[in-house]
């Protein structure tokens, strides 16, 4: 099945450092604004699932605030310990100043 596209947010809605929690296709997920990109991957950590909403972005990386690992806003990767499986990402789109996020039906 082809991913569907979801209008989650305004483009001026969040500034660089930013995270909104969406809803897309059944998932919770953090819309998340770096510097230079937008990303967005699965709210709940894979360690615990703690809400990755408490944590910060640090360049393209997302710290959960409970344990503290980093996961890879990119690609979902945990970076380093005790987190040990990836968080989902999905692709986002910016057009006509809205921000879509594409998640599989
Ligand atoms: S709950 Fe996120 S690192 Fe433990």
């Amino acid at each position: 099945m082809s991913p569907a596209e979801y209008a989650v947010a305004r483009e001026d809605e969040l500034a660089p450092g930013q995270m909104k929690r969406v809803s897309a296709g059944g998932r919770k997920l953090l819309l998340c604004r770096t510097d230079d990109a937008w990303y967005c991957v699965d709210e709940l950590c894979s360690h615990e699932d703690y809400s990755l909403y408490f944590g910060c972005i640090k360049g393209r990386a997302i710290k959960c605030s409970l344990h503290g690992s980093y996961f890879d806003l990119a690609t979902g990767a945990p970076l380093n310990d005790p987190a040990d499986s990836p968080i989902g990402s999905y692709p986002v789109r910016v057009a006509a100043g809205q921000v879509y996020v594409a998640v599989e039906g």
